[in-house]
């Protein structure tokens, strides 16, 4: 079972034609995270989305829409048995853990899903505007990273 999990909000253009999460802009931001940053290999976490079918628009889910989705995201996460799993922005932490609050606010402090512990951070797409929340999102993985008693095996680009 893969000890990381990140849930993201939902499929935008890329991900809806290729089937596929966080193929678009944000995921090449999201992989390069997990891969030069994290010194993991993609497959050796899982990705997945709190909405399972496009917004229209890449609107953010309506609560319904949400809500809609989380017996699905919550089977998935049950099968998966994560050890940590990382909400990507704040519609992640929502439908996971209901906390009240803005993600700038609540990023970097552990909540739970089911006694599941998560990591509440940026979302991708929200660094690709905000380049300098960036560092925080790098701390929170490495705070992930050693939850789950992972050691980074390559430097990340900055060398940090
Ligand atoms: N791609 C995804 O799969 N999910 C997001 O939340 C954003 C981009």
């Amino acid at each position: 079972n893969p000890p990381i999990v990140f849930v993201g909000e939902g499929p935008g253009a890329d991900e809806d034609r290729i089937g596929e999460p966080f193929v678009g802009k944000a995921g090449a931001l999201l992989t390069a995270a997990i891969t030069k940053g994290l010194g993991l290999r993609r497959e050796d976490v899982y990705i997945c989305n709190v909405v399972k079918c496009r917004p229209p628009g890449n609107r953010t889910p309506a609560p319904d829409e949400a809500k809609a989705c989380t017996p699905y995201l919550f089977r998935q996460l049950e099968l998966l048995q994560p050890k940590v799993i990382v909400a990507l922005g704040s519609p992640a932490q929502m439908a996971l853990c209901g906390e009240p609050g803005g993600i700038t606010r609540l990023r970097g402090k552990w909540l739970s899903w089911r006694g599941v512990r998560v990591m509440p951070t940026f979302h991708p797409a929200y660094l690709l505007r905000n380049p300098a929340a960036k560092r925080d999102f790098w701390e929170d993985l490495q705070a992930v990273m050693a939850e789950v008693g992972l050691v980074r095996k390559v430097k990340s680009e900055d060398g940090a």
